[in-house]
């Protein structure tokens, strides 16, 4: 089973990121052939910094690693390193209907926030399929908000199918449903664009500030709380281990939950859960050469598996002559 999924090279990463996306996609080496990679060619659609670009694409691929990431067992790589898949974008653009573009919430979510709406923005899913369909993915994990693109992709590939004969595995989304939507500093979905994010990197002092500032109610620390309703609750659960989340719920719902201390003990817990990654982490930025051998590699292999691919379709769109 081929498993495939892609991540934009954004930023920061944030513990909503390494829950609902990262820690999954880890997982899913175990479960089949992991195809991961950094998306830097859908960031051009919205990124128009070249330094931070080259940047973020290189960090996240330390982040990734850093996390347990094994670049021996699936292949991860950087999309710009295998151009097979802006040709493949070009031949699918000519079975994707204006109308099956036209409807696409992320593209209309973008131009509402201010976002030019330029051809790439409208072709972003066009060029998702191919990315899909370039290395016959059966199966493709991605948040709720990407599965009208995998639906696109779908029809891409039946539309393909019908029209030149079998050549496209027709892709599986896998929705994870089950990940919990991490909550932000404020109680909303974490994200970076509400700026309320916890990140997996901080140094020690931003750490502390940021989850000194999750915002909790003013009952007094007697007072019997509901943890579930708690945010500071619900962020210390992902980090404590089973026998204190039980001790600290017993705290809300009898009384004595004291926020402050909850949130120095979530300081420490968070620091010591992502010591191993942030030292790993540091060890990789500082060697760029060996990240670059590693996504050279891994775009090596990619590229394998892409040219097989875009040779049978060239020969059933009629492009070898
Ligand atoms: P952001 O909302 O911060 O811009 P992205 O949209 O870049 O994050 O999300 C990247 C990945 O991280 C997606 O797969 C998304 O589902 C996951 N993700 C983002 N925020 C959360 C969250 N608060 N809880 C769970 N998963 C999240
Ligand atoms: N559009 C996806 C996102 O923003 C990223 C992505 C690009 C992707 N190509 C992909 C995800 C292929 C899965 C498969 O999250």
């Amino acid at each position: 089973m081929k498993i495939l999924s892609g991540i934009q090279p954004s930023g920061k990463l944030h513990i909503g990121n390494y829950f609902g996306m990262m820690q999954p996609m880890i997982n899913y080496m175990d479960k089949g052939e992991l195809y991961a990679f950094i998306v830097n060619l859908h960031a051009l659609t919205t990124v128009t910094d070249s330094k931070a670009l080259a940047r973020d694409t290189l960090e996240a691929a330390a982040d990734f690693l850093a996390l347990g990431l094994d670049p021996d067992r699936c292949i991860f790589w950087v999309q710009s390193d295998v151009p097979e898949v802006t040709e493949l974008t070009w031949i699918l653009s000519n079975l994707s209907p204006m109308g099956l573009l036209e409807r696409c919430h992320s593209f209309k979510d973008k131009i509402a926030k201010g976002i030019a709406p330029s051809h790439g923005l409208f072709s972003y899913p066009v060029l998702m399929a191919a990315d899909i369909l370039l290395y016959q993915a059966d199966i493709v994990p991605v948040g709720k908000d990407q599965k009208q693109h995998l639906e696109v992709a779908r029809d891409i590939a039946i539309k393909f199918n019908n029209s030149y004969g079998e050549t496209f595995v027709v892709p599986e989304s896998a929705i994870e449903e089950n990940v919990a939507t991490v909550p932000g500093l404020d109680g909303q979905k974490m994200s970076k664009s509400y700026g309320n994010t916890i990140g997996i990197f901080l140094d020690a002092k931003e750490l502390k500030k940021r989850v000194m500032a999750i915002v909790t109610d003013a009952a007094p620390v007697e007072a019997p709380k509901d943890p579930d309703k708690c945010n500071l609750f619900n962020i210390f659960k992902l980090f404590a281990p089973a026998n204190r989340v039980k001790e600290v719920h017993d705290l809300y719902v009898n009384g004595g939950a004291a926020y402050g201390y909850l949130k120095l003990e979530l300081v420490d817990l968070l620091w010591e859960y992502f010591r191993s990654a942030r030292e790993k982490r540091e060890k990789l930025c500082a060697d760029p050469a060996y990240l670059r051998a590693v996504l050279a590699k891994g775009a090596e292999k990619a590229r394998e598996k892409a040219t097989v691919t875009l040779d049978l379709v060239r020969e059933k769109v009629g492009l070898k002559y």
